[in-house]
């Protein structure tokens, strides 16, 4: 597809359909001029099972889903909009591009791209870890640039200094578990259901987070690690009950490792969520102090943290930050993230051909 102006030109306002589909769930939204009018999710419980999300189930997941959510969406924006809302009123279609599981995202471009074909409006390819970022353009209430942004799900945990909705890098990142893995892996292995995550959250309010003391990994720089994290939970619940829980000795039982996590569930979950949180928290401080820059916000699904999104308000009063927290529902996956992102790119004629193709991988 040519990327022309006649393309390009809108209705008043312009209305961008947005596909999301690079994990497990099925998203579609409109947004008119940068106001989202639809952001419909529908999620995969058949994952639920397997204690991860399964690709190939993810792929035919979507191909069930896609159709229904994007039906959806239209009705929804014609719902919250003046005018009549329809396929053929849409300006351009905006699709996930990458990252994400190839199967997944291969959906969601392919029925992007036929879009466009039969519709012939123009084609915007989205990075959806810059989509999690600019999720903080949504609201009215928003960063200034150059912001900071903490973005933090289950395949990436990084730090972006955001210059414009097009320029951005990332000064900081995890050399090993994301943090959404972190709070799944612990999940796991308290015998909690994937994904894991909301359920530490959940627990942990009833929790004293300063019971149990989990250590903190030296890492030089702005990076991240969890993996250390995760194997001192290990120890930790093989010597549940013993006198020196941290102490590699292995001795409780499977019958006994289960009896602590019950009786200690919530000051469990509530002592490995404050190390998390400390881990990401101390690294934002550094990069503040580093970068000068007090704009700072967070991103990606674990945003949906209670426990993150109180220690971010809390250091940002301290420190004299504003601080920016997405809506629950665009913290999670969500097409609402992909079309934000899809209207800068429209303003500045950033159109693909069709011949795109989504990647597994992406630089940014
Ligand atoms: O961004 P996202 O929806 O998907 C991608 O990984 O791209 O993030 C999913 C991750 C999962 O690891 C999930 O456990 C975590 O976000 N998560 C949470 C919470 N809600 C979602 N982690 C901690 N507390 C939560 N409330
Ligand atoms: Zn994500």
């Amino acid at each position: 597809m040519d990327s022309g102006t006649d393309l390009a030109t809108p209705t008043s306002p312009a209305l961008i359909l947005a596909i999301e589909s690079s994990c497990d769930e099925t998203s579609a939204s409109i947004c008119a001029d940068g106001r989202i009018l639809s952001n419909i999710i529908a999620n995969q419980a058949v994952h639920e099972k397997y204690g991860g999300v399964v690709p190939e189930l993810a792929s035919r997941a979507h191909l069930q889903n896609i159709v229904p959510v994007i039906d959806a969406a239209i009705k929804k924006a014609g719902e919250n909009s003046p005018r009549p809302i329809s396929l053929e009123s849409i300006d351009a279609i905006a699709f996930t591009q990458a990252p994400g599981l190839i199967g997944s995202l291969l959906v969601g471009a392919q029925f992007a791209k036929s879009l466009a074909l039969a519709l012939d409006k123009p084609l915007i390819a989205v990075h959806h870890m810059q989509a999690h970022v600019l999720a903080n353009l949504i609201p009215d209430d928003r960063p200034a640039f150059p912001f900071l942004c903490l973005t933090v799900s289950g395949g990436h945990t990084q730090i972006v200094l955001c210059e414009s909705p097009a320029k951005m890098k990332v000064i900081g990142e995890t050399i090993d578990d994301a943090a959404g893995e972190a709070f799944d892996k612990s999940a796991k292995l308290l015998g909690l259901p994937y994904p894991g995550g909301p359920l530490i959250d959940k627990y942990a309010a009833n929790g004293n987070a300063k019971r149990f003391q989990f250590p903190e990994p030296q890492i030089p720089g702005l990076n991240f690690s969890f993996s250390g994290l995760k194997t001192s939970i290990l120890y930790f619940l093989k010597n549940a009950g013993s006198s020196n829980v941290f102490k590699e000795s292995f001795t409780a039982t499977p019958g006994e490792q289960a009896q602590f996590i019950s009786e200690n569930l919530a000051d469990i979950c509530a002592s490995i969520q404050a190390r998390i949180i400390s881990i990401l928290i101390n690294k934002l401080r550094k990069a503040a102090k580093e970068t000068g820059i007090k704009d700072v916000c967070i991103a990606g699904g674990v945003s949906a943290n209670s426990g993150l999104r109180k220690a971010l308000r809390e250091t940002g009063e301290q420190l004299g930050w504003r601080t920016f927290i997405p809506a629950f529902e665009y913290c999670t996956d969500n097409a609402a993230m992909i079309a934000i992102t899809a209207y800068y790119k429209f303003l500045e004629k950033d159109f693909v051909s069709l011949n795109v193709s989504p990647t597994a991988r992406a630089e940014w």
